[in-house]
């Protein structure tokens, strides 16, 4: 999976929750990779706005700046996070699965992966205070949405009162 070929899509899980305890248990036992995150972390009552600003220069790049996902090169895609579970966003980031960079806590401490998640959180249970947010998939989506919808208008009108002589 660390390949540099096109993306491995998710498949539908194989085992149960409590095989995949006790597989994790298991590989814990044999090597010394990051164990399961605490629960402190994952809570989403860290700094939103400091989580937000470690987003965009961290991950904003792949994922889009409101975790909207995207398209990578060659195949590869950025998944949208607004599913995700806490724990799985806290192991995205110290496991870097495929195409994904790992960001150890030398690079974004335990605090920042919690800020992080409280911004993702935060973007779940809130409105777009700019109003639709279009998939919030950024400037070409709205530019588009601009383009369509108010050039149309103008023409529509510019028609209409055109009309208005005959
Ligand atoms: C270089 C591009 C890149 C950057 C930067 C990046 N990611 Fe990812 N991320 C990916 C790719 C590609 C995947 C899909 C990997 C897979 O399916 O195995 C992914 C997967 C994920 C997942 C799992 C999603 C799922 O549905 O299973 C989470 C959570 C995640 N990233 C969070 C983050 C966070 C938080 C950051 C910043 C700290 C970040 N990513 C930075 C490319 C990136």
């Amino acid at each position: 999976m660390a390949n540099q070929a096109a993306q491995a899509p998710a498949k539908e899980v194989q085992f149960t929750d409590e095989q995949i305890a006790a597989l994790a248990a298991y590989v814990g036992s044999v090597s010394t990779g990051p164990s399961i995150p605490d629960e402190e972390y994952l809570s989403g009552d860290g700094d939103v706005a400091h989580g937000a600003e470690l987003f965009r220069t961290n991950c904003a790049m792949c994922h889009n700046v409101s975790g909207a996902g995207g398209a990578l090169t060659e195949g590869k895609y950025a998944p949208a996070l607004d599913e995700v579970t806490p724990q799985h966003i806290y192991e995205a980031m110290v496991t870097g699965p495929q195409n994904m960079p790992v960001f150890s806590d030398t690079n974004l401490s335990a605090d920042d992966k919690a800020d992080i998640i409280s911004y993702l959180l935060y973007l779940r249970e809130n409105d777009s205070p700019g109003g639709i947010d279009l998939g919030n998939l950024g400037p070409v989506a709205e530019g588009l949405f601009l383009w369509i919808i108010g050039l149309g208008i103008i023409v529509g009108f510019t028609v209409w009162l055109a009309s208005k002589p005959n």
